[in-house]
């Protein structure tokens, strides 16, 4: 397997707050990689850099070999329409109707005729468990509704890698459990590689193939599900001990 993200000796700072401190880290193409930390650890900025809309102070990240840090907006543009991004909060545009907020990227990106768009967005509906809610508008849906319908736009384009930012925080048990499957389905089904950051000791032990532990502005520990659930390392020791106690609220989102 090739590494189809790379982060070099990254370093980012808000004014005198050192957020990040020469982190690297190395995603392989079709993995599902969980980055887990406290509040505050930088987890979002982390996923932010990916996306090109924070500038690190140092270091280098790469998509596909091509580094995110030199690009211009240009390259942005082309490099994010192969992400599928799924924003803490959903994030739904409450005028718009589900088929509209799930068509939206589609307008933005492509060129589909009416039918096509009815056929995509009536499949990535069907994938999230939400068939023929293309009517309903955001109002009227769940929680765990508006969480679906948020992964549902954020894979309508088909993505190559899809970013998930706490996609289970303020969920009850059934929604948190439903979109840990659909992540593990999207995985199975579509080849995708997956990037979640959550602060969820569970969900990250149940989806991923490999965890990465973010402290004080570094990864300090990488490793499967197994190799970090029978980790002797003291810091990972202590960080799954307090998370499985429950003991952190998790803060905003991107
Ligand atoms: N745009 C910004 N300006 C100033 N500080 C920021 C900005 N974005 C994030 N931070 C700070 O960086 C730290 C890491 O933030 P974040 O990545 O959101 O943490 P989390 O791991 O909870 O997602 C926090 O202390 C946060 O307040
Ligand atoms: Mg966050």
């Amino acid at each position: 397997m090739k590494p189809i993200i790379q982060f070099e000796n990254v370093s980012m700072s808000f004014g005198k707050l050192e957020v990040l401190k020469s982190l690297n880290l190395s995603i392989q193409e079709g993995e599902t990689i969980t980055i887990i930390g406290g509040s505050g650890s930088g987890k979002s900025v982390t996923l932010k850099l990916l996306l090109g809309v924070v500038t690190p102070d140092k270091g280098r990240i790469y998509f596909e070999g091509n580094n995110i840090v030199q690009m211009k907006e240009k390259e942005l543009v082309a490099m994010r329409k192969q992400f599928g991004v799924l924003f803490q909060g959903a994030a739904l545009f409450d005028s718009l109707n589900v088929f509209e907020n799930i068509a939206y990227p589609l307008y933005e990106h492509f060129k589909y005729s009416e039918q096509e768009l009815k056929s995509i967005v009536s499949k990535k509906l069907a994938l999230v468990g939400l068939p023929k809610s293309e009517k309903l508008m955001p109002s009227e849906l769940s929680g765990g509704m508006k969480k679906r319908v948020g992964l549902a736009r954020a894979i309508a384009t088909d993505p190559k890698l899809i970013l998930y930012d706490e996609p289970t925080t303020g969920l009850d048990p059934t929604n948190t459990q439903r979109i840990n499957q659909l992540i593990l389905d999207l995985k199975k089904n579509m080849k995708i590689t997956s990037i979640v950051v959550t602060h969820d000791m569970e969900s990250a032990f149940q989806v991923s193939d490999r965890i990465a532990l973010l402290k004080e502005g570094k990864i300090v520990s990488v490793g499967t599900v197994e190799e970090i659930k029978n980790s002797k390392d003291r810091v990972v020791k202590d960080f799954i001990e307090g998370k499985m106690k429950g003991s952190e609220i998790s803060a905003g989102g991107l």
